[in-house]
């Protein structure tokens, strides 16, 4: 009840009082995190004095994509994969003394950060204008593992020289990843080691209460919303106040887990400013199929048009089997978009699971594994010395 009053008065503010209560954000927080809210990857990169280099790749399907990168030239490359709603950004909101993709590079290495089709920086394409034209939101994290990343990956080799990289993949960036490689296998032997973060391929025991809100959602757009939860300026709104604050604060625990300690609290609106940064509602909808039929499988359209794509009448699994890279596994007790039971069944059905860590805080949630403050003593420099352990020779890799 508080909380739809809260948001009643959200919307008001938002309709008609676009300067009332303003300069709580600029009052609460220091002024380098305020800068931080308005900056992007090129702009934060500038301001923590790091060299940023933005590359675009084209799909086969023909979309362009932003792979960002931190250059060291001839150093091994990392590659970085964020999840859903989310983008390259979420490597670096942490700041350069907390978040991975510093860290990577501070380490050694050449880091590339990419960008699925349809997010903030990924909107483009060959023949179709993401802003009018339908065809261009006809995908799901199926095709971002088919397409984005072999050719993000196939790019960033062919670039570097380097015949395989490490692979960081959040949430999202783990679907993804499974998907490419049980379907296109041959990508097993560009990749020296999978990790994977806030895994997500079996979704039975997902709790996670906003879910009725978004099948609700999606059962009124029916299929006249596709573009989901693009990046816009309506985040300020969270900052009007201490109740407006709060309340969104709460919505965001709710979606991935109660855990205030998931982010720098002195840098809050620094995440919230840079996400969601969109996506298409067809990834929500194929999560929630898995999450309806406990399979780990490919889009259902319904049994005829599955017929008639997979010669079935329901869709396809995915063969785990095939998956024969490393895989380091990384997971929580408290991430509302991940269960570690379900990520136990996928470690049981993953052929080649080298590290299958379920950290023991039990308040850690989805995105404390990238965000949290302690998240580099605790996680990161543990992940860095498995990924050392599976890195050739540099003379065999080039
Ligand atoms: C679209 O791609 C071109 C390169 O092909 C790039 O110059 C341009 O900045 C991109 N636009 C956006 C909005 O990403
Ligand atoms: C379609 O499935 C049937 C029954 O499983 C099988 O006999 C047939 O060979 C399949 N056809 C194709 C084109 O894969
Ligand atoms: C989030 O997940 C935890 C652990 O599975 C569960 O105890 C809790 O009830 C969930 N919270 C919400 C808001 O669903
Ligand atoms: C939290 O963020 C503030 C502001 O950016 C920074 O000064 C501080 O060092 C950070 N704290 C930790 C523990 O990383």
């Amino acid at each position: 009840m508080q909380h739809s009053v809260a948001f009643g008065i959200i919307c008001l503010q938002i309709l008609f009082c676009g300067a009332c209560l303003a300069g709580y954000l600029e009052q609460k927080y220091p002024a380098s995190v305020v800068e931080d809210t308005t900056l992007d990857m090129v702009g934060l990169t500038r301001k923590y004095h790091y060299p940023l280099e933005a590359h675009y790749v084209t799909t086969q399907d023909k979309y362009i994509l932003c792979v960002f990168r931190l250059p060291r030239p001839k150093a091994r490359p990392v590659f970085l994969m964020h999840g859903l709603l989310d983008s390259s950004i979420t490597w670096l909101l942490s700041g350069p003394w907390s978040a991975l993709g510093y860290y990577l590079y501070d380490l050694g290495y050449d880091v590339w950060m990419g960008n699925a089709r349809g997010n903030f920086y990924s909107r483009n394409h060959t023949y179709y204008n993401a802003n009018v034209d339908r065809s261009f939101w006809r995908f799901s994290w199926h095709e971002i593992g088919m397409y984005d990343l072999p050719a993000m990956i196939d790019y960033i080799l062919h670039e570097t020289g380097f015949v395989k990289l490490a692979y960081f993949g959040h949430s999202q960036g783990t679907t993804s990843f499974f998907v490419m490689t049980s379907m296109r296998p041959e990508y097993n032997e560009k990749i020296t080691l999978m990790s994977a973060l806030a895994p997500v391929a079996y979704m039975k025991n997902l709790e996670a209460p906003l879910m009725f809100l978004l099948r609700n959602f999606i059962a009124i757009s029916g299929n006249a919303i596709y573009e989901f939860l693009p990046r816009t300026d309506l985040w300020r709104a969270c900052f009007r106040s201490k109740m407006t604050e709060d309340t969104c604060f709460d919505y965001v625990y709710q979606i991935v887990g109660r855990d205030p300690k998931m982010w720098n609290a002195t840098m809050a609106p620094v995440y919230v400013a840079h996400l969601p940064s969109g996506c298409n509602l067809k990834q929500v909808k194929h999560y929630i199929q898995l999450v309806d039929s406990g399979r780990f499988c490919q889009y259902d359209y319904g049994s005829a048009e599955n017929q008639k794509r997979y010669n079935s009448t329901k869709p396809k699994e995915y063969p785990l089997k095939k998956i024969t890279v490393p895989v380091a596994l990384y997971y929580t007790y408290n991430d509302n978009l991940s269960s570690y039971k379900d990520v136990k069944q996928l470690a049981k059905e993953l052929p080649n699971v080298v590290e299958n860590c379920l950290y023991p805080n039990k308040r850690w949630n989805h995105m404390a594994i990238i965000w949290s403050a302690e998240a580099r003593e605790l996680a990161h420099n543990h992940m860095v010395e498995v990924m050392r352990k599976y890195e050739p020779p540099i003379n065999q890799t080039v």
